[in-house]
């Protein structure tokens, strides 16, 4: 029996070998098939990751091509041609649009690199457009694009391809002025000197004064805010978004109705939410409201500063009228040195923002008097028609109004600004608006 079994257990054990070994070199299979399928899925998608890196730069090497090298390019901006991009070359000057440097009423804004080493800033628009939106993109790009001065940011070029309509902007090392102002920003608000400030207030000033006065076709810009005011790697302020007036309707956070998308709260004249028409009056109250943020290195509203400092320009206006306007640069901060510079920039805020567009200065007496150069002659309450009306809860009650005229002595120069009083109603002001416009 023991040897009788030997045989039948080896053949056995036989067949259990092989029956594995065929299970192994099965399995085997199936093992070097996966790692085939993998290996493949490997090189297909390298291949494809460095098609992709190809594919960008020879978008890189069309810009090249259609810029050429610095010489080129300097020249084609000297000859007053904003350039068109294509939608893949913005994708490769902005890395597939990876870094953000923030957004607006009109899209987000990417950090870029031209082929030849310029930075821009590549505002990418989510306006809709319709025909005529897309007439009016163009005439702005021509107009903005050859409107140069050292307090504007300049535009490069722009993209009107199906799907991207973007507009390539100098790059602006410190960003927006807004950050430097309110204090929740990394406490960068101390870090700029009040002398700093008030460099960026007169250098803004100017800025928008070539806009309205001096440039070929004036432009009013309807949307002056400290956003809106970019800086230099050494902080002079540039001008941004001037022109962009005309192309629609914004995202909610800006006026809406009314004021045709145009100008944001806080910052808008009052005839752009009265639905009056508006003229470059309106920049000039905007710019008093950003001069009262620089004065106060804060929000104008702000409802955490309690209730009689909430909102600043009116306590601005009853320190100024309770004669202690030296509150106001205490508060801020500012010293000794550069008080009556402060006590300047209070009087033409409180001007700018008077509630008649004529009352308001032009932007040539703005800097003119931010600069020491002419007299101010004192402010008359420009927030009444708000103080009766709250209090009273009727638009009619009695106001006063300043007229703003500037006078010229003998040897040329403006020497001062003569004001009148007189009690107006806000209804018959906003007849006043409407006539001075016709
Ligand atoms: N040329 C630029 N250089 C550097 N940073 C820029 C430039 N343009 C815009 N930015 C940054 O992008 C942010 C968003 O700009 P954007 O103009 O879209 O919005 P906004 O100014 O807040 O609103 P608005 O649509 O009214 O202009 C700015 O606050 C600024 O920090
Ligand atoms: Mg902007």
């Amino acid at each position: 029996m023991g040897n009788a079994a030997v045989p039948i257990i080896s053949s056995v054990a036989g067949a259990a070998t092989v029956v594995v070994m065929i299970a192994l070199i099965r399995r085997c299979r199936v093992v070097r098939k996966k790692m085939k399928k993998k290996i493949v899925k490997k090189v297909m998608e390298e291949i494809e990751r460095r098609n992709r890196e190809v594919q960008a730069c020879k978008a890189l090497d069309d810009v090249v091509i259609e810029i050429g090298p610095v010489e080129k390019f300097l020249n084609e901006i000297l000859n007053e041609k904003p350039m068109r991009f294509s939608s893949e070359q913005l994708a490769a000057c902005t890395r597939n649009y990876s870094s953000e440097l923030g957004s607006g009423g009109f899209g987000v804004v990417y950090k870029g690199d031209l082929p030849n080493g310029l930075p821009v800033a590549v505002k990418v628009l989510k306006v809709s457009m319709n025909k005529k939106v897309q007439e009016g993109f163009m005439a702005e790009i021509g107009t903005i694009g050859r409107t140069y001065h050292v307090h504007l940011v300049r535009l490069y070029g722009f993209c009107f391809d199906r799907d991207t309509k973007a507009l390539v902007y100098e790059f602006l090392e410190n960003g927006s002025l807004d950050k430097y102002l309110y204090s929740d920003e990394e406490g960068k608000a101390a870090r700029l000197e009040w002398r700093t400030l008030h460099g960026i207030a007169v250098g803004t000033a100017k800025g928008i004064r070539y806009l309205h006065e001096e440039c070929q076709q004036r432009i009013v810009h309807y949307d002056i805010k400290p956003a809106n005011i970019l800086l230099t790697a050494d902080f002079t302020p540039k001008v941004a978004d001037f022109g962009l007036a005309r192309l629609g309707e914004r995202e909610n956070t800006h006026m809406s109705l009314t004021g045709g998308g145009r100008g944001t709260p806080g910052y808008a004249a009052p005839e752009l939410w009265m639905a009056l028409s508006a003229t470059e009056k309106c920049d000039v109250y905007s710019f008093g409201m950003v001069l009262f943020e620089i004065l106060g290195r804060r929000r104008n509203f702000d409802p955490c500063e309690g209730e009689s400092k909430e909102w600043f320009p009116r306590w601005v206006w009853e320190k100024y009228e309770q004669g202690e306007i030296e509150r106001v640069v205490s508060c801020a901060g500012i010293g000794e040195a550069d008080r009556e510079k402060a006590e300047m920039m209070c009087k033409v805020a409180l001007w700018c923002v008077q509630f008649q567009p004529a009352a308001r200065p032009t932007m040539s007496s703005v800097v003119r008097m931010l600069e020491g150069e002419m007299a101010i002659v004192p402010p008359v309450n420009p927030f009444r028609y708000v103080m009766d009306s709250s209090s009273s809860g009727s638009t009619s009650s009695g106001l006063w109004s300043g007229t703003y005229q500037s006078s010229r002595d003998t040897a040329g120069r403006d020497s001062e600004l003569s004001v009148s009083h007189a009690a107006m109603p806000v209804d018959a002001m906003i007849e006043d608006v409407k006539r001075s416009d016709e």
